[in-house]
């Protein structure tokens, strides 16, 4: 599969409505034209995504956004004054130029600008929004570099576009402005004090239950189903030492901060951020999870991150990838 830096190449692969995968600071995107049904259909194809579940549109202004004839919220544009281009995803009423496609039908539609120098040249080019969810097939790991993307679905893209390993390696926060309060739908690469800090307090249902598992916590987006990443080992996620007492330690795995466990052969453990980072940890975290799925072990243990800033979105996808303890 073309992996490279071309943007003109990818210019010309999106106007014939052709997949085209794209940098994020957050994760890769499998982008297509937003306003051409078909285009779109092919990623729900490519990926074996639900159509139940929406799509994000990429932009690289609020201009732009409004010329599609979107509404823009008073404290959507006080976020983005702050926060966009970043790791922060807008839900906003929809306006007729968006397919239905892109919504599933829902009246929300999903708005980012994305930071990564390589895809903010590509979309100012654009005169039509890229509908990109996460480069992976669905149920799997997001891509924080080509080669994931490549690994995975390289023989349903055009075009590689290779922007480097993604710096924040975790989603967008989704923020919701359907109703009067906002309200976090997902936690991503802006922590919900980041957004409080901007506009006061919002509803988030995940944090007010950070202790439920998952499906205890009411369904607040289409796609954000309890199991999201399905790891092919078993991944407990909790108290570490309790767990090891277990298993055998040479068939352990290990997803760790800043510990490392004497018992478990070095090869077998991934420690996130000596220096107890949680944002050096979030860009690695994905990375890890997949190499450690493809040890030769029986199970990944996978430590609890301390629940303030980026370590609530950590704590999200693991919850999400494995049993909670
Ligand atoms: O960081 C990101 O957000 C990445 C990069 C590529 O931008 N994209 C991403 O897309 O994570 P995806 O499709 O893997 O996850 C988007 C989530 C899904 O859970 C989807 O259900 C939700 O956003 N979503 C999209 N449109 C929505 C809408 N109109 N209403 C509610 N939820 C929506
Ligand atoms: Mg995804």
């Amino acid at each position: 599969m073309p992996v490279g830096n071309d943007i003109e190449q990818a210019i010309t692969f999106l106007n014939l409505g052709q997949l085209v995968a794209i940098p994020t600071e957050t994760v890769y995107g499998l982008a297509a034209n937003a306003f051409d049904a078909d285009a779109v259909t092919r990623i729900y194809h490519a990926k074996n995504r639900p159509r139940f579940n929406p799509l994000i549109i990429h932009t690289d202004s609020l201009d732009k956004l409004r010329n599609w004839g979107l509404v823009l919220p008073e404290k959507m544009i006080q976020l983005a004054h702050y926060y966009s281009p970043g790791p922060l995803t807008y839900i906003i009423p929809k306006s007729d130029r968006i397919p239905e496609i892109v919504t599933a039908g829902t009246q929300g539609v999903a708005v980012r600008i994305p930071n990564h120098p390589l895809t903010l040249q590509l979309l100012s080019r654009l005169d039509y929004p890229l509908a990109a969810p996460s480069a992976n097939p669905s149920g799997f790991i997001s891509p924080t570099n080509a080669w994931h993307v490549n690994e995975q679905l390289g023989e349903h893209i055009a075009y590689i576009l290779n922007g480097g390993e993604c710096k924040v390696g975790i989603e967008s926060t989704i923020i919701s402005f359907l109703n009067p309060v906002p309200e976090i739908l997902r936690h991503g690469g802006i922590s919900v004090e980041d957004i409080e800090k901007i506009i006061g307090p919002v509803s988030d249902p995940l944090r007010n239950n950070a202790d439920l598992p998952i499906n205890e916590i009411n369904p607040v987006s289409p796609g954000l189903l309890a199991k999201h990443y399905a790891p092919k080992h078993k991944l407990i996620y909790g108290d570490i030492p309790k767990y090891l007492a277990y298993f055998k330690p040479e068939r352990t795995g290990i997803i760790a901060f800043s510990s490392v466990y004497e018992s478990v052969p070095v090869r077998n453990q991934f420690v996130l951020s000596m220096n107890r980072n949680l944002d050096e940890a979030a860009q690695k975290l994905f990375a890890a999870m997949r190499d450690a799925d493809k040890l030769d072990v029986d199970v990944i243990l996978a430590e609890k991150f301390p629940d303030t800033g980026l370590g609530r979105a950590i704590n999200d996808r693991l919850k999400r990838a494995g049993t909670l303890d």
